[in-house]
């Protein structure tokens, strides 16, 4: 038997990732160090002789004595307790997150009337004790954090809004929400108040209920977070007061049920909504959960465009419930639900502006223990007069004739002999329907969809990919990897005449790609016409000193002479006079493909180690494309099991392992051969 497989490109963003960071660390270098009394930070000098001083992480416990020069502080991750002896006079930036302040006595931001940024998060502050005058010097201050400071949730705290009020050009609050908090009159002081994050995701927050006039005295919120705030009650309009109200955030408060959304909603037409987000708004286990035409009802004459109701269980929508959404919607998130099909889907074509709908991730168990532990029972709906709810299912009867019209209108008349046309939003542009639990063949069928250019449908079960799929000239990116596919047609990619990337590893496909000899099934996708580069060599094989007699024994017979391609052999080929990590690189850079050799030498081999490498940083550079290494395994290196080192290897890049009965080389070649064919034409 022949094994043959790829690797997903997961690892190049992790790769990617790892350089960056690299690149990251290399930048903080250029700051120099530099001393302010005893204690040891790192500086930057800014224009006018001014200073940055960045002293986090330095086990700090007394605030250092700074020139007055230094404009910008960062002393995060220390253990100051008392920041009373002060700031110098004209600092803009203070970062004092993750110290252990608990008190701000003597006045410590006297004087300071430049400061534009203070974050005092993550320490010990006893919000309560703040006094007038404290704030009354920072006028210039745009931004204030003071999350993560309470320590026991269940003294109470308040939030003095006189004292607040001191914060004339405050933008930006970031603040715990302690159990029954008030934004008292003094807020309406704050004239510039934009951004209120009060997440307990990133800070404390506990305050249970959202009264109709909880934010009255913040008129101008733009922004309002208020996420995983263990909040059970939502009042009637409480946002809906908000004018300017763009980005609104409920996430995460698990017993609000999607029964709280009428009045989470409500009046939100008189705001400028943009963004909603109400993922995990229902417990994390139970049956399916349903969205309700009532759901929606209020944002109708809104001009929201995004929507995200991810974690919800959700599993069904009321028929009608997508059409009250407006024609603003570009985006939907609907991922980690567990859908199933319904008529609902019908209305998904009445979406006429979609841009990016998300229903990936279905049906993924909720996380253990937590869910199984879990106390938490969400709001339903009780429907008193209208008995709308349970008489659903009725009313779909009633509405079945009406659906079947609508079937024909954008389904049904659109059969032509052979296939049906499905018609999706002209606007759509990305699709996500990965680790969807979509499962069956992809039959032949067709897509109206001009705008789309990206389909996500990876980690699926679209076992059989039969086709044609028409239609889909636009598609640019399609990833079908991991559906347990065991059968491409020769015709299926017959019109993604525009495809640039296309994913299908993680499938049992060598087999259908093996007998397409003729290379029928690409044969129309763009990149075999993307003016291709051309490269001087088809492959670059690399292997250790010890298999050079192999390669002239079998490789260069098997692969030059018979299947005709074009190797560099660096015993052969490598150009005179430069060194040997340039002719590597240039070798690599010169070639379509890189085959290496593993066996035991190659992996101890440094030289080849840098040649892997050099070749992985060219896949995933310039080829985008991690299959652009293909390993060839041999027995030598198995033994039989595959050790931690090349199990490592063969995760990242294709690879086959070599047999060791003499009766099996053909196949393998052939094997081999046919399927850097189909690489190097695509
Ligand atoms: C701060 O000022 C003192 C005294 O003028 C000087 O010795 C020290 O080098 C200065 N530190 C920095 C970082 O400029
Ligand atoms: C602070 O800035 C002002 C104006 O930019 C300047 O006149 C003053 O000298 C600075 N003060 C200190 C202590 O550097
Ligand atoms: C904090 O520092 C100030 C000034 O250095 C000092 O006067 C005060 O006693 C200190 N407070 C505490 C509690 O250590
Ligand atoms: C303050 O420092 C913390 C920890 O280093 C960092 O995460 C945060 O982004 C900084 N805050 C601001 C406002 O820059
Ligand atoms: C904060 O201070 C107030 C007023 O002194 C007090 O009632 C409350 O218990 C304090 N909270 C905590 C967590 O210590
Ligand atoms: C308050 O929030 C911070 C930051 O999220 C967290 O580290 C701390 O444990 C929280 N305290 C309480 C009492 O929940
Ligand atoms: C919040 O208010 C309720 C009702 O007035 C009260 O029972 C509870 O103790 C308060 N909680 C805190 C932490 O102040
Ligand atoms: C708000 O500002 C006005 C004018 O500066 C002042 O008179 C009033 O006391 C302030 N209100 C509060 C609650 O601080
Ligand atoms: C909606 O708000 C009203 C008061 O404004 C309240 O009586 C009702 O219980 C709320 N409904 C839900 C589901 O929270
Ligand atoms: C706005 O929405 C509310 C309910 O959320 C509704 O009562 C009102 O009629 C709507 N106004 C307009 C102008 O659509
Ligand atoms: C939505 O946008 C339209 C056109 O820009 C505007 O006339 C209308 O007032 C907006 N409605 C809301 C609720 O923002
Ligand atoms: C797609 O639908 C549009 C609008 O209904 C129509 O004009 C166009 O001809 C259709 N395209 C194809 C290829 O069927």
């Amino acid at each position: 038997m022949v094994v043959f497989f790829c690797g997903t490109l997961q690892k190049v963003v992790l790769h990617l990732f790892i350089i960056t960071k690299a690149f990251a660390t290399l930048h903080k270098k250029s700051w120099d160090n530099c001393y302010f009394g005893s204690a040891e930070c790192k500086c930057q000098k800014v224009p006018n002789n001014l200073l940055k001083a960045d002293c986090s992480g330095r086990r700090l416990h007394t605030l250092p004595v700074f020139n007055t020069s230094v404009i910008w502080i960062d002393l995060s991750n220390n253990e100051i307790s008392n920041i009373s002896s002060g700031f110098p006079r004209n600092v803009s930036y203070i970062n004092l997150s993750e110290n252990n302040i608990q008190e701000l006595v003597m006045h410590p931001f006297h004087r300071l009337s430049n400061l534009k940024t203070l974050n005092l998060e993550r320490n010990m502050i006893n919000i309560t004790m703040v006094y007038s005058g404290l704030f009354a010097d920072l006028t210039s201050l745009t931004e204030l954090s003071l999350k993560g400071n309470i320590q026991n949730k269940f003294k109470p705290t308040v939030i003095k809004d006189d004292v607040f009020s001191e914060l004339k050009s405050l933008e930006t609050l970031k603040i715990d929400g302690p159990a029954n908090v008030t934004f008292g009159k003094g807020f309406q002081n704050i004239t510039m108040l934009q951004k209120l994050d009060l997440s307990g995701i990133t800070g404390n927050c506990s305050f249970q209920r959202i009264s109709h006039n909880m934010f009255l005295n913040m008129p101008k919120l733009t922004y309002v977070d208020v996420s995983a705030c263990d909040i059970l009650d939502i009042e009637e309009g409480a946002f809906g007061k908000l004018q300017y109200l763009e980005h609104l955030d409920v996430s995460h408060n698990k017993q609000l049920g999607f029964a709280s959304l009428p009045n989470i909603t409500h009046n939100l037409n008189k705001t400028s909504i943009r963004v909603l987000r109400g993922n995990g708004i229902n417990c994390l286990s139970g049956i399916g959960t349903k969205i309700l035409k009532r759901h929606f009802e209020n944002l109708k004459h809104t001009n929201i465009s995004e929507i995200y109701f991810e974690k919800n269980r959700l599993e069904q929508l009321e028929p009608g419930a997508f059409r009250l959404l407006p024609n603003t919607i570009t985006s939907i998130s609907f991922g980690e639900n567990k859908l199933t099909q319904g008529r609902y889907i019908l209305d998904y074509f009445f979406l006429q502006n979609i841009r990016v709908y998300n229903i990936s991730v279905q049906l993924r168990p909720p996380p253990f223990p937590e869910s199984i532990f879990e106390q938490c029972a969400e709001k339903t709906d009780v429907l008193h007069e209208n008995k709308q709810y349970f008489d659903n299912e009725d009313i779909q009867e009633k509405e079945g004739n009406k659906y079947e019209s609508m079937m024909n209108d954008f389904i049904g008349s659109k059969w032509n002999e052979h296939h049906v046309t499905f018609y999706i939003p002209k606007t759509l542009e990305v699709l996500y329907a990965n680790m969807s639990r979509l499962y069956g063949t992809v039959p032949e069928f067709g897509i109206n969809a001009t705008g789309a250019r990206e389909i996500y449908a990876q980690d699926n079960f679209l076992y059989s990919w039969d086709g044609p799929v028409h239609g889909m000239e636009n598609i640019k990116i399609m990833d079908l990897s991991n559906n347990f596919c065991s059968h491409i047609s020769k015709s299926f990619l017959k019109y993604a005449r525009g495809l640039t990337t296309l994913r299908m590893s993680k499938n049992d496909i060598g087999k259908s790609l093996s007998s397409d000899m003729e290379g029928e099934i690409f044969k129309n996708t763009v990149s075999m016409k993307a003016d291709s580069p051309s490269y001087e060599y088809d492959i670059m094989i690399s292997y250790s000193a010890k298999e050079l007699s192999f390669v002239l024994t079998d490789v260069i017979p098997r692969l030059e002479n018979e299947a005709g391609f074009q190797l560099y052999i660096k015993d052969r080929d490598e150009p005179a006079g430069i060194s040997c990590g340039e002719a590597i690189m240039e070798a690599i850079q010169k070639s379509k493909r890189v085959v290496c050799l593993v066996t035991k030498s190659f992996l101890k081999s440094t030289w080849q180690d840098y040649e892997l490498n050099m070749s992985r940083m060219e896949a995933i550079e310039d080829r985008e494309n991690l299959n652009f290494v293909h390993l060839i395994i041999f027995p030598d290196v198995c033994n039989g099991s595959i050790s931690i080192q090349t199990l490592d290897l063969v995760r990242q890049e294709c690879f086959s392992e070599y047999p060791e009965e003499e009766c099996a080389f053909d196949d393998f070649w052939e094997t081999l051969i046919s399927h850097i064919k189909e690489f190097n034409r695509y």
